[in-house]
């Protein structure tokens, strides 16, 4: 039996996609635990180049089967998108995709409220996808959500709809939201819809996991964001609205914490981050502008550029203690290619802590698509070792490069 957790160690877009598309190829199962359609993991492989935000990234293997557990927010319409985008392109996604009946669904009020409350946050405002992630997982808390299960039963969404259009529309009126719900029987029409389109993926996704784990099947949680942007542990407020860290891949799972046998934690070799909040690694506009070129550190869901900042020791070691991070996969080596010195922040974990930096020799050689450790240059060797060395963890994995090949795998 096998249960791996992957989890982003910094603020999202380490390379989770990458690194869940990579291990697939030896997976039953992989499953999406948290989050919504505000991830966006991106898979180069022989299928072209491709975004997913809902579907998990092992659904380009036949053999292997995905998940969206409970723990995911749906937005069915984005769903619908990635499930046709996929057939297109001769993926059976039908007889291998199943939802939680306890996933809740984002509807059109939770994008119109995240979008209104992140205007009314003038200056102060989080950078948010203006997915209504945060909302519907409000809903959810204050249990007035509706669930993907809930769209099997007609009598039961109706009610539930009707109840969460009127309480949703005194609170965008509250919020002074520029947007309102003006149809709802045609919004309701739509959903009944979607019900139909969803209904053969719609099951109990914890008895088909603990069956999976008594028939010893090998399972990857796949973990959306970054531990740096989880509720409790993250820089609040500038944060997403769930856990991000592999605790939650059990919660958002039905899966037991007895039974994850490893936490592999995606890390890229510098940092970046999208939307506001404090980021104590942050290069220096001119260093970030050729990183970000470089890298193509643009958000794949929204498109905005990413900020770009030196790799945060202190940082990693915080989110390693916090999560049980046995391994470490290292992302996007090949990027810091032609920059030297490479500042390493070892100190300053706190925006209020000033950071101390230790500048290790760059390299002059390009890294992309090596797959054996000692091809890499003594510094690039050096980089990957002096990590390992300061957090006491193994890197089993160092990416150079998108395509799922460009790996070298250093056996642990
Ligand atoms: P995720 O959200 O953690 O899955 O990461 P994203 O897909 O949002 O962002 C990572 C980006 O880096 C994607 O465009 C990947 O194709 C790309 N990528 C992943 N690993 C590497 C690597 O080792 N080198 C380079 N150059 N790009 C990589
Ligand atoms: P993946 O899975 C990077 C960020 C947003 C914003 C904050 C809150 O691709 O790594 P939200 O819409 O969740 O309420 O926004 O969280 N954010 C991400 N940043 N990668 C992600 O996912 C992210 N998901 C949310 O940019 O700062
Ligand atoms: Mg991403």
């Amino acid at each position: 039996m096998s249960v791996t957790v992957i989890i982003g160690a910094q603020y999202g877009d380490e390379g989770k996609g990458k690194i869940v598309d990579m291990l697939s190829a030896d997976a039953d199962y992989v499953v999406r635990y948290n989050g919504g359609n505000n991830a966006g993991h991106t898979i180069v492989n022989e299928y072209g180049t491709l975004a997913l935000h809902l579907i998990p990234s092992g659904i380009f293997y036949p053999q292997c089967k995905c998940i969206i557990g409970n723990g995911v927010v749906v937005d069915p319409e984005s769903l619908l998108s990635e499930i046709e985008a996929l057939r297109k392109l001769g993926i059976d996604v039908e007889r291998r995709l199943k939802i939680s009946t306890l996933a809740h669904l984002v509807m059109p009020w939770h994008i119109m409220r995240d979008q209104a409350q992140e205007k009314n946050r003038g200056a102060e405002k989080i950078g948010t996808t203006l997915r209504g992630i945060g909302p519907t997982i409000t809903d959810k808390v204050s249990r007035s959500g509706l669930r993907v299960g809930d769209l099997l039963n007609k009598e039961y969404f109706t009610k539930r709809f009707r109840a969460a259009y009127e309480e949703n529309t005194a609170l965008l009126k509250a919020l002074s939201s520029q947007n309102k719900v003006s149809w709802p029987e045609d919004l309701l029409a739509k959903y009944l819809r979607y019900a139909e389109l969803l209904k053969p993926y719609i099951v109990n996704t914890q008895e088909l996991l603990t069956d999976a784990i008594n028939n010893d099947e090998r399972i990857i949680l796949e973990g959306a964001q970054g531990a740096l942007l989880d509720i409790d542990f993250g820089t609040y407020p500038y944060v997403t609205s769930s856990a991000t860290g592999s605790a939650a891949a059990c919660q958002g799972s039905g899966i037991p914490p007895t039974k994850i046998n490893k936490v592999i934690g995606v890390a890229k070799a510098y940092t970046t981050r999208v939307g506001e909040g404090p980021f104590p690694t942050e290069m220096n506009k001119e260093t970030a502008k050729s990183i970000r070129e470089t890298g193509k550190e643009y958000g794949a869901t929204t498109g905005r550029p990413r900020r770009c900042g030196w790799l945060n020791i202190a940082s990693l070691i915080e989110v390693i203690r916090i999560n049980g991070i046995s391994e470490i996969a290292l992302t996007k080596l090949d990027v810091l290619s032609r920059h030297d010195p490479l500042p390493i922040g070892v100190s300053g974990d706190s925006p209020s802590e000033s950071v101390s930096y230790i500048n290790l020799p760059g390299w002059q050689k390009e890294l992309k698509g090596i797959t054996n450790f000692a091809d890499l240059p003594p510094e690039a060797q050096n980089y990957v070792q002096f990590i390992e060395k300061q957090t006491g963890i193994k890197i089993t994995y160092v990416s150079t490069g998108p395509g799922r090949d460009e790996t070298i795998k250093i056996p642990y």
